[in-house]
Parts: C-alpha cells; structure tokens; sequence
C-alpha cells in the first residue's frame, strides 16, 4: 500500500509530529522521532497545532506528540483535532482521552482504577484511608493536584476545583507510589513496547504545586505479567467504548500497585503521552513502522 501511494503520488512520504511551542525543546522524543523517519527516507517535520501557517493536509500522517498546554485550551485544541485529516490518534480519542471522567467507563468495563470519588462536599465519606490526593478531571502534569492529610483541605480543595466549574477526583494516596513509583506501560502499533518506572511526585505538605517536573526520575523497568494483564484490558476496554477495531497507533498505560499488590490504572494516556523513547531500546522505529504501516 505504501508502496503503491508513493509511486502514485511521485512523492515521499511526510509526517508532521505535533507539538506546542515552548515543550519543543522539552520532548526528547521528538528528535528520536525524526532519525527513526531519516532512516527509512520519511520526511518528517516537528509542527505547532496552533499555527496557522500549517496545511495540515499536505502530510500522509499528523502524529500527536507534545501538545502539553491542551488542557488549558481543551475546546481549542479538539476543534484544530476535528479539523486535521489524518490525525493520529484520532479527533475521537482525543476528545474522550483529555477528561479523566473515562475512567468510570474503563471501571464499568471491568478494569481496576483507583478508588475514585467524584466532586467530593464537605462531610462526604472519604473511606478509611489516613491520605488523599485531589485533581482536576482535566489537567496534565499533575497541575492543581496535592496530596493531602486532613480531610478539611480534602473537602477544601474539592470544592474549590467544583466552584471553578471543573470536576473533581478525590482518591486514597497510595503509599506504593513513595517507593516503587508509578509504571508507565507504552504500546506502539497496538504491540507492548516497553516499560518505564516513575517516581513518586507528590510530596506531603506541599499543598498544591504547579511547577512540578513530571518528567523526572524515568528508569526503565520490566513488567509484570499482572501489569501486562490490566494494560492489555485497559486498552481493550478503551477500544470497545470507542467502537474501534483497529489497534491505536501510541498508548500508554500508567499503573500503581494498590495495598493488596494488584496493578491498578491511574490514566490512560492516548492523546499526547511521553513515550520515553530514550529508555526505550528502538521504540521510535517501532512507532515509524506503525505510522508507516497505516499510511
Ligand atoms: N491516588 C494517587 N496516589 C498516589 N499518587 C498519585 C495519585 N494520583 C496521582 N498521583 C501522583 O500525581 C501524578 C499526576 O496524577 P495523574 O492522575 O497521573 O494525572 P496527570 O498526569 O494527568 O496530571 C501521578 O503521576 C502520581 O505521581
Ligand atoms: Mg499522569
């Protein structure tokens, strides 16, 4: 099929990977990316979704990458996403993936999430744990979330993330996250890829922090076959929801052990993960044979 476009087209092949201004030069996915495109004589170009100079038509594929600031310009981002042919994950992804709120459906499905309260008001039960962490349904890099000890800046924090029209998470700190940090589960082309750890972000009495680096501490690390199992079902679940069959081209599936040692998703991430390609062993060839695969 490749073949067959570009002899028709008398062209190469091009791939625009989306970005935002100033995460550019934050992403070291990105220069991964566009060797792994060199190699197989693929032009690849590093794009801004808000710039108005891009036609967005002229690329056999428009990969999402690091489009960090979408959540503070959501409706923004989804109507640029609506309008680009070829967008990889799709218009539909994006939308359903960037509200946190999907994870009451992938938990009706049958997938562990962490136990999850919903816009939480003064004096609601908030089970029997001794820690919390609040956030925003829509956030990335944990903006506007804390972790807290008392229930009084638990309920505080709700309601001030309900007054401000968002919806509000209120979960059990799960004190695994102190140690063994966060696993990071990445499929490329619809095949598991590989596995970073992250270690733990937030800290106790910080209060709610906005600078944090949620990039820092990666390691590479081997999943379990329990990991493997729920990431498996996650994506499934997700695919089922969404009424695709065909595999996405990047997903990651981030997970923490609960107190009784079973994984547990804490996001899905299908709109604009990073994939740690450094820590990955050529997970960006990978990623260009499932691009190049669907074009
Ligand atoms: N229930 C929790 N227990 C422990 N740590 C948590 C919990 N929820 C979030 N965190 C920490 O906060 C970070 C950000 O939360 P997350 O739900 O991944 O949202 P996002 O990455 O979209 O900001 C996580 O990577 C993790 O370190
Ligand atoms: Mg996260």
């Amino acid at each position: 099929m490749q073949g067959e476009r570009r002899q028709w087209h008398d062209e190469t092949v091009s791939i625009a990977f989306v970005s935002t201004s100033w995460a550019i030069e934050l992403d070291p996915d990105l220069p991964l990316l566009l060797d792994a495109a060199g190699r197989r004589g693929i032009d690849a170009e590093i794009t801004v979704w808000d710039d108005p100079a891009v036609d967005w038509s002229a690329y056999d594929a428009v990969v999402v990458r690091s489009c960090w600031d979408y959540f503070t310009r959501r409706e923004e981002f989804l109507a640029w996403a609506a309008s680009v042919p070829r967008l990889h994950n799709s218009h539909e992804v994006l939308a359903w993936n960037t509200d946190k709120v999907y994870l009451r459906q992938i938990e009706a499905a049958g997938v562990p999430i962490i136990e999850t309260r919903w816009d939480v008001a003064p004096g609601d039960d908030l089970g029997d744990h001794t820690e919390w962490v609040v956030k925003p349904t829509i956030s990335a890099g944990s903006r506007d979330t804390a972790r807290w000890g008392s229930p009084d800046d638990v309920y505080a924090h709700s309601a001030e993330l309900v007054a401000a029209g968002r919806t509000s998470m209120t979960q059990p700190y799960i004190s695994s996250v102190d140690d063994e940090g966060e696993t990071a589960m990445l499929f490329l082309g619809g095949e598991f890829s590989h596995a970073i750890r992250k270690g733990q972000l937030l800290h106790r009495g910080e209060g709610v922090r906005q600078d944090r680096d949620s990039r820092e501490s990666i390691d590479p690390r081997t999943p379990s076959d329990a990991q493997l199992e729920v990431s498996t079902a996650a994506l499934a679940a997700a695919r089922d929801i969404l009424g695709f069959t065909e595999p996405l081209l990047y997903a990651r599936v981030d997970l923490v052990t609960a107190d009784d040692g079973a994984p547990v998703l804490i996001e899905l991430e299908l709109a604009e993960p990073s994939l740690f390609l450094p820590q990955s062993g050529g997970g960006a060839d990978r990623l260009l044979d499932a691009i190049a695969a669907r074009i």
